[in-house]
């Protein structure tokens, strides 16, 4: 029988939950890894469905496997016509994540195989799930610009697919790869916030669309994935700024947050980053807009400064910090920024939701029930005496 353990830790940090085999990270060497392989290996080589293939499979598919997974991909971009028409009711301020978040239960509605608990069910589910969320985020980017969601193009790879769909033309094949690079960087991540929301909703046997919903809840907020939109808004506030260290030391002094440095397991930069950085350079340096990449080198530089005179040397740029730069030269508004974080990590989600479900990594499935220490009003174990409203002081 498991040893009962009563440790008090605000926030979970450091405690191991479950066992994985779905992805690594070593927060002080900053590595990566999916399923065995290093993420550097994957950005370089492989490609964001390919990845998705072997986040939800376990393993690299061969040629044919991987060709009918495509194939699947491709047949499932259609999003059922409620779905949209639903959209095209809703305020056109609304919060992308707010949209996303709240089109995925009617995904559920209409899928077949909601009501079917099995590995294959739910396979068939996420390949859904990764098919459509792209095609509803830039779904809702034109109806909210009173503008007809455009037709999918079966010619085009699933990144650039969803920047035609977004903006309208067909995206230079460079900036396409390099959108697919950004979905492979963010497709997983271990037992961060979001992912743990989806296992730990479906530890109840919730199906895949109630855990993808918890997912993007979690993912919404700016100390997750919402941080790139967050930074996007420093780097255009700084655009005119012509003394970064002192605006940098005098957000540190009110004890505010430097959006996109830091992170809850990496202790030295994060290995993504390094990549969207060399990538905001190169395409900033493509399309004559160098100047983000230069502006977010001048904050992490003024960063790193301001926080080791502070004694922290384990605050370093995080995925978000270039991812920002590299999605606004892509030209992704700052509001959608976290739904392409979404749009990604919806393949390492469902990967966890399998292997959740199915107990691919431990003995049998868990229901998450931690405990909470009570310090609130305590009258004994008989409770205080209730009062009727009239004799309430
Ligand atoms: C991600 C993050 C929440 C992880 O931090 P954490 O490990 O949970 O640690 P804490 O939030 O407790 O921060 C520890 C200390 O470092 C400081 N710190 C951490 N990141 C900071 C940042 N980006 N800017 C300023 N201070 C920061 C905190 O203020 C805190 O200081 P204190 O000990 O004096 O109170 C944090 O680094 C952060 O808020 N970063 C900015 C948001 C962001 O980019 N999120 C995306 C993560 S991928």
């Amino acid at each position: 029988m498991a040893e009962v353990v009563n440790v008090k830790n605000v926030g979970l940090r450091g405690v191991t939950v479950a066992d994985t085999k779905v992805s690594f990270i070593d927060g002080q060497k900053g590595v990566l890894i999916y399923r065995g392989y290093r993420i550097e290996q994957l950005a370089e080589n492989s490609n964001f469905l390919e990845v998705a293939y072997l986040l939800l499979n376990g393993s690299l598919p061969k040629r044919e496997a991987m060709a009918g997974f495509e194939q699947e991909v491709l047949a499932a971009r259609q999003v059922p016509e409620f779905v949209l028409g639903s959209l095209t009711g809703w305020p056109k301020d609304a919060n992308p994540m707010d949209v996303l978040q709240a089109s995925v239960p009617l995904l559920a509605m209409a899928d077949p195989d909601v009501s079917e608990d099995t590995r294959e069910a739910n396979v068939r589910m996420a390949i859904r799930l990764i098919a459509r969320l792209p095609i509803l985020v830039a779904a809702w980017h034109r109806i909210r610009q009173n503008l007809d969601p455009l037709t999918s193009d079966e010619s085009l790879s699933h990144a650039a697919n969803f920047l035609w769909l977004l903006h309208g033309k067909k995206p230079d094949s460079e900036m396409a790869r390099d959108l697919d690079t950004c979905l492979t960087l963010h497709a997983d991540h271990t037992f961060n916030a979001s992912t743990f929301a989806c296992r730990e909703v479906v530890s109840t046997r919730a199906h895949m669309y109630a855990g993808v919903t918890a997912g993007i809840g979690a993912l919404s907020g700016s100390l997750h994935g919402g941080a790139n939109s967050q930074v996007m808004k420093m780097l255009l506030e700084l655009e005119s700024e012509t003394d970064i260290p002192g605006w940098v030391t005098g957000r540190l002094d009110r004890g505010e947050r430097i959006m996109g440095m830091g992170h809850a397991v990496y202790k030295t930069m994060d290995p993504r980053a390094r990549f969207l950085k060399d990538m905001a350079r190169r395409l900033g340096e493509k399309t004559g807009q160098k100047r983000w990449h230069d502006l977010s080198t001048a904050i992490e530089k003024a960063g790193l400064e301001a926080f080791a005179k502070r004694g922290k040397t384990d605050i370093q740029p995080n995925v978000d910090f270039y991812s920002a730069p590299v999605y606004h030269i892509m030209g992704i508004p700052r509001d959608l920024m976290t739904t392409i974080f979404a749009i990604s990590r919806v393949a390492g989600w469902c990967s966890h939701i399998i292997e959740e479900k199915f107990a691919e990594a431990q003995e049998k499935p868990a229901l998450y029930r931690p405990k909470a220490e009570y310090v609130g009003q305590y009258c004994g174990l008989m409770g205080c005496e209730y009062e009727p409203a009239e004799d309430r002081k």
